[in-house]
């Protein structure tokens, strides 16, 4: 790691010195309907090693390749009929799949943390789609903040994190979904991380159930899918219907510090989440407080996404 390294913040203009970046090796940011991710070049070792460098991830946690389309995606793995369909319902959009490797892929075996499988995706933001165009190969990339915390959603928020560990931030304005890809594996198919794409929406595609995913925090379902996530620095409380002595963060009209939605709308609250939980962090460590409280989110639809990604900023710290 170069220690006093800038970060460039590019322009949407800028695209292609992103992509140059990128094809010689460096770490750039780019945003995504999601969330903000750091891209690595996905064939290279040195690139991807990079990446864990710079957001101190455990080693042992695979991460997502993007791909600018689905023909791309079949050159590295193979599809079940189940898969292609949700990759033809749902790419290019906020869903990843996590399939068997094809013989030849040509991906660094970091990326994958030596398994026999890969997680894809095909992003829709036109950024994202018109950088991996131009870079040409499978591009690597986790959320862009330092392992264990909130997802960014805008390049202000990859700069907070990771500024002078990377060489740039293509800034693309803020993320339109504001949650992480849905990820669904395996074969039978089951969702492995709720998301963008919801469970009930795969399965109206399919035409069938997805198999049971067996969920608990002692066998995480997809591997580095740690309990605690997502933390802010003070404390969380979830499910406090409404605002007290301590700050809160509301959901539905009512009184609150910040509001996920004033209309109750689960989409709006997805959007605002992430920025929310850094505001709520920030306000809460200037108070007297040392937790917010956080209004019940109905486990319905987007949801159970917006309840996972909570219940995790509230678990107990690993340290
Ligand atoms: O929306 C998103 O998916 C964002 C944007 C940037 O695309 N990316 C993202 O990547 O959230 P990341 O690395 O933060 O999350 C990757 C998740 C991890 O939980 C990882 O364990 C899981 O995908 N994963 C990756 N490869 C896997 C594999 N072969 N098998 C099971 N899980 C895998
Ligand atoms: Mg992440």
């Amino acid at each position: 790691m170069k220690g006093l390294a800038v970060t460039r913040r590019l322009k949407p203009a800028e695209i292609g010195d992103a992509a140059a970046l990128l094809r010689a090796g460096e770490r750039v940011a780019f945003p995504t309907e999601t969330v903000y991710g750091l891209g690595a070049d996905a064939t290279s070792d040195k690139a991807v090693a990079g990446v864990f460098e710079a957001k101190n991830r455990p080693s042992f946690n695979p991460l997502i390749v993007h791909l600018p389309d689905a023909a791309a995606a079949n050159e590295l793995a193979v599809f079940s009929q189940d898969a292609e369909r949700l990759a033809e319902a749902f790419w290019p959009g906020p869903m990843s799949l996590v399939l068997p490797l094809r013989a030849g892929h040509g991906l660094s075996a970091l990326v994958t943390a030596g398994l026999d499988t890969v997680a894809l995706r095909v992003p829709s933001h036109p950024l994202a789609r018109e950088l991996l165009s131009l870079v040409g190969r499978p591009v690597a990339a986790p959320s862009a903040n330092p392992s264990g915390k909130i997802s960014p959603t805008t390049a202000a928020h990859v700069l907070d994190g990771l500024s002078g560990r990377i060489a740039g931030v293509l800034d693309g304005g803020a993320c339109e979904v504001g949650l992480e890809s849905s990820i669904f594996g395996g074969d039978p198919l089951r969702l492995l991380r709720p998301g963008g794409v919801t469970a009930e929406a795969a399965e109206a595609v399919l035409g069938h159930a997805l198999a049971q995913a067996e969920l608990s925090p002692e066998t995480p379902n997809a591997p580095g899918q740690l309990t605690s996530h997502y933390a802010p620095d003070v404390g969380v409380v979830l499910d406090v219907s409404s605002a007290g002595d301590v700050p809160h963060l509301g959901f539905g009209p009512r009184e609150a510090t910040r509001n996920l939605s004033m209309s109750g709308d689960l989409i709006e609250a997805a959007t605002n989440l992430f920025a929310m939980l850094r505001e709520m962090d920030q306000i809460t460590a200037e108070s007297d407080a040392d937790h917010f409280t956080v209004a019940p989110i109905p486990g319905e639809g987007l949801g159970h996404a917006i309840r996972d990604r909570l219940s995790r900023a509230a678990a107990p710290r690993s340290g």
